[in-house]
């Protein structure tokens, strides 16, 4: 059937015969392909491949040369798959999607003719080495994505350039910043949310109407003609897909999930020692203590300076014992000392591992150590050479790396960053030897730095995850590591920006990312750095970090009020580990990040009547609504998806007001009329300190844990099921030794829960327990909320006893683990 398909479909298309440039009549011949079409017209061919029924690749290439087939981002596994396709006269069909070329325009639609992405008119124009594509922009779609690029969420009416920047103090409208992800998500049109991805490492650029009404056009001044359309419907299939074709984020050993402390820098060991205690002292659950520049010697990557840290090893040792484990900065720069038996230096030179200045002399310029050398990641075997670096800092028990700078940040320059004509030498993956430019290689250069250090601590410790944290990266960075927005400053501003960046970055297949907590520069003032501790809290990765002369910002700055409120956040994310953990292993096989805009599980919140510029939730089951303007006293709506919800901190329906609060906070739409005690959709709140509304949907089973001092502690007690009923009541268990891969090998279990809610009142069940490994919980304690009176609790033929509580509306009961499928009954008497 393909084969006579081709056959027919080799025909100039009538509609082709249509301008593709202004004033230009251009013929256009199409020719089916095993798995999509070409279409060629003097100037370029244009290749579209169906890889999946979801996942088309377009590429073009000029004078009849199709760009090279090899990226940093997408794996000649993936680039080499071809889906079953039907073609037609015109184009050609997936199981999921109708290709058409006609009138010079491509065009993908649904099975039922809804269009999913069409081009605009004058689809493709080259401009010598340049090219621009545009596509129709509809009035209802949004568009999402692009990394941690500012400017608020929504990308619509916007224009952004790629190009890695150190980007000290940016500002919430400062355009590029320190990544370079060209792939977007458009939202809200007919044919439901797709995504565009265009791998061209060059300085690429993305304009979502600002320039013209209405038209999407994106290009670069260089580079291939090669990206990906990507087809939902749902913003959450997008996503997924666009992280089966960059990588999915690797399972985060589980201590990352856990608060970390950070200052540039704790100057001493002994420093390190008294911020280690006094977290301690003060109850404060810390996982993580990072080492920033100054215990180097020098600033030099790789070495220690051995008067202040003079027991590195001891330290790492002590803090160990403590529940804490240690990250080392490691830049790329390294220091251009020859004959000073610094081996970095020494056998990098020896290993030609050096980017190269035009004119082939190695390229030395000024960073934090001095005039500084740098390794040519674009060669495999630099990042052998770099990664085995790595030996030493392991030998001393560091427990992950920090790669920053890597953009790569340069002193005393107004470009910030090297001479374009820098000369690197590509010899990776499928790409074909050949030496390139700083302007081809500088956005994927942090990435491939990344990527060397991460399989370097997993090639030197195959046993254990890596953990990698970078400042600049490229589409498909995830694969090698967690990242971060920068040097943002302690404002207000910066604190609803951190939220937005990392929204975007997730949906951009950084599920791990998060801001300094307090901004980095500047001071916060109390409330500022209160309120970032509770929102904080939140992020995927939870860091407080600040800059050198600035004030310290550690929880317990403001005084013991202060403090209460930011311990009080920093405990409940522990509280959540179980259900922050299970998110994680869900990300590494889905790509589902874990901080969610609201419309990713709830399409319609896209739309929402409230005011919804930083809402998010964790995992889709738990909404977090920050004041809108957080600096501000006024009251604000929160807007809960259709379905119910209950407030997370009184664990009542939302809407009702808890036993002991004589006014209610809550404004119910449906109580205000005299309806049914159902849970309200708008909420009214006022903003307070020490508050920050939290919902659950209606439909959640909640596994949280005690709250333990690191997550090196077994919790005591019990597992705690919360269980809030409503429709598509679901929840996930999970849990493995939280650092080695043996999950990979079955070391993990994971049972699923669903509760139904039934004529009686509640049946909880609880899947058949999966993988081979022995949770640390005996014992599961359930509070089933929005009941009423008491309750008769059956596991099989027992009866279990349970308590009933009439203020908070819960009737609980604990029974053993079970590994087998069990059934629970929750029956009113
Ligand atoms: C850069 C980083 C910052 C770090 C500093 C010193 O500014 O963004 O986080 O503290 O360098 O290493």
């Amino acid at each position: 059937m393909l084969l006579c398909a081709a056959l027919s479909a080799t025909v100039l298309a009538s509609a082709a015969q249509s301008a593709l440039a202004q004033g230009q009549t251009v013929s256009a011949a199409m020719t089916a392909q095993p798995a999509g079409m070409e279409v060629a017209r003097a100037d370029m061919r244009m290749r579209v491949t169906a890889l999946t029924d979801d996942i088309l690749r377009v590429t073009i290439g000029r004078d009849g040369t199709m760009p090279e087939d090899a990226s940093w981002a997408v794996s000649p596994e993936m680039r080499d798959r071809e889906a079953r396709v039907t073609p037609a006269s015109d184009g050609f069909s997936t199981a999921t999607m109708r290709v058409t070329f006609a009138d010079g325009r491509l065009t993908v639609t649904d099975m039922s003719g809804a269009v999913i992405t069409q081009d605009a008119p004058n689809s493709v124009t080259l401009d010598g080495s340049a090219f621009t594509l545009r596509k129709a922009m509809p009035q209802s779609e949004r568009y999402f994505g692009m990394g941690d690029k500012t400017g608020g969420m929504d990308r619509r009416g916007k224009s952004f350039v790629n190009w890695n920047t150190d980007a000290f103090g940016f500002s919430s409208a400062d355009d590029p910043i320190y990544k370079s992800i060209p792939f977007f998500i458009g939202v809200g049109g007919a044919g439901g949310s797709y995504g565009i991805f265009l791998d061209n490492t060059w300085r690429t650029w993305f304009d979502f109407g600002h320039k013209e009404e209405g038209v999407l056009s994106f290009g670069g001044p260089d580079g291939p003609i090669d990206y990906y359309i990507i087809n939902g419907p749902s913003t959450a299939e997008v996503v997924r897909r666009y992280t089966d074709l960059t990588g999915k984020a690797p399972l985060t050993p589980q201590w990352a999930l856990g608060y970390q402390q950070s200052r540039y820098s704790y100057m001493s060991a002994e420093e390190v020692r008294d911020v280690a205690a006094r977290l301690r002292a003060e109850r404060i659950p810390t996982d993580v203590m990072w080492l920033d520049i100054d215990f180097q010697d020098r600033n030099r990557p790789f070495t220690v300076n051995t008067k202040t840290f003079p027991d590195l090893p001891g330290l790492i040792e002590d803090l160990g014992d403590d529940g804490m484990k240690v990250i080392t900065i490691t830049d790329l720069h390294i220091a251009a000392a020859p004959n000073e038996g610094y081996t970095p230096y020494e056998t990098g030179t020896a290993g030609d591992h050096w980017v190269k200045r035009a004119d082939g002399q190695t390229y030395v310029a000024p960073v934090w150590p001095g005039p500084s050398v740098f390794p040519d990641f674009t060669q495999e075997s630099t990042r052998d050479w770099w990664g085995a670096l790595f030996e030493e800092q392991l030998d001393w028990g560091v427990a992950g790396a920090w790669n920053d700078m890597n953009e790569p940040a340069i002193f005393e320059t107004p470009t910030k960053t090297m001479p374009l004509d820098n000369v690197h030498r590509i010899a990776s993956d499928d790409f074909a030897p050949r030496t390139a430019t700083q302007l081809e290689m500088h956005n994927v250069y942090g990435m491939e730095n990344t990527r060397a250090t991460y399989d370097g601590l997993r090639t030197l410790r195959p046993d254990e995850r890596a953990y990698v944290m970078t400042r600049a990266s490229y589409a498909g960075g995830q694969r090698y590591s967690v990242t971060w927005t920068g040097d943002n400053t302690a404002s207000w501003d910066h604190l609803k920006l951190s939220i937005q960046q990392i929204i975007n970055l997730g949906l951009s297949g950084f599920s791990y990312s998060g801001a300094d907590v307090s901004g980095f520069g500047g001071g916060p003032s109390a409330d500022l750095l209160t309120r970032w501790f509770q929102i904080g809290a939140f992020y995927p990765v939870f860091r407080n970090h600040s800059a050198k002369d600035t004030p310290r910002v550690e929880p317990w700055v403001d005084g013991p009020e202060h403090l209460a409120i930011r311990r009080r956040f920093i405990e409940e994310r522990y509280r959540l580990m179980p259900y922050l953990y299970g998110l994680a292993e869900l990300n590494a096989r889905t790509g589902d990040p874990i901080l969610r805009p609201v419309f990713y599980d709830y399409p319609g919140a896209l739309n929402a009547a409230c005011d919804q510029s930083w809402t998010f939730t964790v995992g889709g089951a738990m909404l977090v609504a920050p004041p809108p303007k957080p600096e501000s006293p006024q009251q604000y709506d929160v807007c809960l998806p259709a379905g119910g919800w209950y407030d997370y901190w009184t664990g009542l329906p939302a809407g009702e007001p808890a036993a002991d609060q004589d006014d209610a906070p809550i404004l119910s739409a449906t109580q205000a009329t005299g309806g049914p005690r159902v849970p309200s959709s708008i909420v009214r709140e006022t903003p307070r300190l020490d508050h920050l509304p939290i919902f659950v949907r209606a439909g959640t089973i909640l596994p949280r844990q005690a709250v333990v001092q690191s997550l090196s502690e077994t919790p005591a007690g019990p597992l705690m099921l919360d269980v809030y009923p409503g429709e598509d009541c679901r929840g996930t268990l999970y849990a493995d030794d939280g650092h080695s891969m043996a999950f990979q090998q079955g070391g993990y279990v994971r049972q699923e829960l669903t509760c139904t809610v039934t004529p009686e009142g509640v049946s909880i069940d609880i899947g058949a327990r999966e993988g081979r490994f022995s949770p640390w919980w005996q014992q599961i304690a359930v509070t089933v909320h929005g009941w009423d009176g008491t309750a008769e609790v059956r596991q099989g033929r027992r009866t279990l006893d349970s308590r009933s509580d009439a203020a908070t509306r819960t009737v609980g009961f604990t029974f053993d683990a079970p590994s087998r499928p069990t059934e629970i009954t929750v029956a009113r008497n």
